[in-house]
């Protein structure tokens, strides 16, 4: 069944106390103000985690925003998928722009990812999305569909009816610049229907597919009321409680 999803991801920002005091701000008006079934998650760092999901019972999910490819070793200052799993985290952030940029994850690297992720039960929040210069000269669409292609489509149908998608252009990242929906709602369809081609049509359709970008209160009204985005993954925005929440409001 296709989910709505509003999920956080806070990036590197908020030391240890300003998670917990945010996060407390988030869970209240959560739970006070959500009317429907979307799901609300917050991608914290790692330090928080642990702590979000004790304070949550369950009101607003918790995820990392990333995990290592191996299972346990001599990897220093990494994090595996099942550290994070044995946290009550129930989702995790794979193949962020900003990731792939800064720290050179292929696609290869990312099926990897994907793989041990599933296989401590978490589900992949996986990110593709073109950089300006793909969208400026047209190829936006073969980067998105090699992204599916080598990144998550070994994955059987059962597991990969576990995965959400996030489409994030990496020109609208933190830069205000925001898809427009009718933008947005052409590269979902297009994922939608890679999906549908390789896994068939009920799990494509029940495939959650998230747009991030500069998503915010005043945006994402139209582009969640786009046929194929199911919800949004936000930057700047889950740093204030008002504005996550009004965003998860979308869907009341
Ligand atoms: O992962 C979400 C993020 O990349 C979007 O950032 O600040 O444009 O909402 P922002």
């Amino acid at each position: 069944m296709r989910k709505n999803i509003v999920a956080g991801n806070w990036k590197m920002n908020l030391d240890y106390q300003e998670g917990i005091s945010l996060f407390s701000e988030i869970i209240n008006m959560v739970r006070d103000e959500r009317k429907g079934d979307q799901i609300a998650v917050i991608c914290s760092p790692f330090i928080h985690i642990n702590s979000l999901v004790q304070l949550s019972s369950g009101v607003v999910k918790i995820g990392a925003q990333n995990c290592h490819q191996n299972e346990s070793g001599a990897y220093t200052g990494e994090i595996s998928a099942k550290m994070i799993s044995s946290t009550g985290a129930e989702y995790v952030i794979i193949g962020h722009s900003e990731r792939r940029q800064y720290f050179a994850e292929s696609n290869a690297v990312l099926a990897e990812k994907t793989n041990i992720a599933l296989k401590h039960n978490l589900k992949p929040i996986f990110c593709i999305g073109e950089t300006l210069d793909e969208r400026e000269n047209g190829s936006y669409f073969h980067v998105i569909e090699k992204q599916l292609e080598e990144g998550l489509f070994h994955l059987s149908p059962e597991q990969f009816a576990h995965v959400i998608l996030a489409y994030e252009p990496v020109w609208a990242i933190g830069t205000g610049l925001t898809a427009t929906p009718e933008q947005a709602q052409d590269i979902h369809a297009f994922i939608r229907n890679k999906v549908d081609v390789k896994y068939g049509f009920n799990i494509a359709d029940d495939t959650s597919i998230l747009y991030g970008g500069s998503c915010n209160p005043k945006n994402a009204e139209e582009l969640f009321a786009q046929k194929d985005i199911d919800g949004g993954l936000i930057g700047g925005a889950s740093l204030k409680s008002r504005d996550f929440v009004d965003i998860v409001k979308t869907f009341n």
